[in-house]
């Protein structure tokens, strides 16, 4: 596996893939991420090496994704065990640029201060994550953006645990002639708990993981529900989750039952007959969960089921 820092590096490997693949006919998968790999990230990397002759995957803690107040410093960097799973995987180029390498006028978190081109996705960016992270999409889509135009893949693979960030990103390449295709990945789970995978759960201790994974326990509870109305499938939605709400465990941020394409909230859930067909509806999550070994750490976590 080649490990490439610049702009400049990444070019010259993909013009050689284009000069001797053939005029162009080998084809390169991309997997963004910030790291500290999982099973959820190894899915991703898995299809692509699949699907395609070559895969490169980036590394990078994208700053303009994190407002002043959250974990940009804290968020887990495991940079040596990642290269260990990627050299086993077969992946053939690590991208892992330095933030001035993706920002040259300098990154501040403070959107006032930040100059340069940002990716804005109106729309679809205020709704659901958007209302309590302004700025979180604007961040995602600038840097995605950023990093297709330097690896210029046929094919991006993102995971439908960020489902909002997919619908962003499919818009965003879609309506700007992104000249890349991109596939949507299902979640991974704890096998036991069913908990989605999440670099972030590093932040919990094995009690408060367990407890984590009635967030999942409600939204399957919830699509169980799918056929009445809206108000009954919050209602079993919540009453799984009262008593981690009443022992100060959960704090809920939202529940939301939306479009699948507009993320507009929705009153009647139509069922799907199969599930290969698109989803019409998400009923998605964000929960803030108080680790129970440190009071202090509160981590935000969502979960989605596509119905
Ligand atoms: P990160 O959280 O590292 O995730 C990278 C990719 O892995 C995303 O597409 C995400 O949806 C996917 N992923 C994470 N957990 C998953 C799981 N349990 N099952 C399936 N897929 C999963 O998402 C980001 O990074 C960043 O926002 C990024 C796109 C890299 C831009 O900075």
């Amino acid at each position: 596996m080649k490990i490439l820092h610049t702009v400049e590096e990444v070019r010259e490997w993909r013009n050689n893939v284009i000069t001797n693949g053939g005029g162009g006919g080998s084809s390169v998968g991309f997997v963004a991420t910030m790291g500290c790999l999982h099973e959820g990230h190894k899915s991703l990397i898995s299809q692509s090496l699949k699907d395609n002759e070559f895969t490169v995957v980036s590394i990078f803690v994208n700053p303009s994704q994190f407002a002043p107040t959250e974990d940009l410093d804290k968020y887990p960097r495991t940079m040596d065990e990642d290269i260990t799973m990627l050299v086993s995987l077969g992946v053939n180029i690590l991208f892992a640029p330095n933030a001035h390498v993706m920002y040259p006028q300098g990154i501040p978190l403070n959107v006032e201060e930040q100059r340069g081109p940002f990716v804005t996705v109106l729309g679809l960016s205020e709704m659901l994550e958007g209302k309590t992270r302004p700025n979180f999409f604007r961040g995602v889509a600038t840097v995605v953006m950023k990093l297709l135009n330097i690896v210029s893949p046929n094919v991006a693979y993102f995971g439908q645990k960020d489902i909002q960030q997919f619908i962003v990103l499919d818009t965003m390449c879609k309506e700007l002639f992104v000249n890349t295709k991109l596939v949507m990945m299902p979640i991974i789970r704890d096998e036991k708990s069913g908990l989605a995978l999440s670099s972030r759960n590093k932040y919990l201790c094995e009690e408060s993981l367990k407890i984590a994974s009635n967030i999942y326990r409600g939204l399957k509870e919830g699509q169980l529900h799918v056929g009445r109305s809206r108000e009954d499938i919050m209602k079993s939605i919540e009453d799984v989750w009262q008593p981690f709400i009443d022992s100060g465990d959960f704090e809920v941020d939202y529940i939301s039952i939306a479009d699948f394409k507009t993320l507009k909230e929705v009153d009647t859930v139509p069922t799907r007959t199969t599930t290969t067909q698109t989803p019409n509806v998400v009923l998605s999550c964000a929960i803030y969960l108080k680790d129970r070994a440190n009071s202090n750490t509160v981590v935000r976590l969502i979960d989605n089921i596509l119905i």
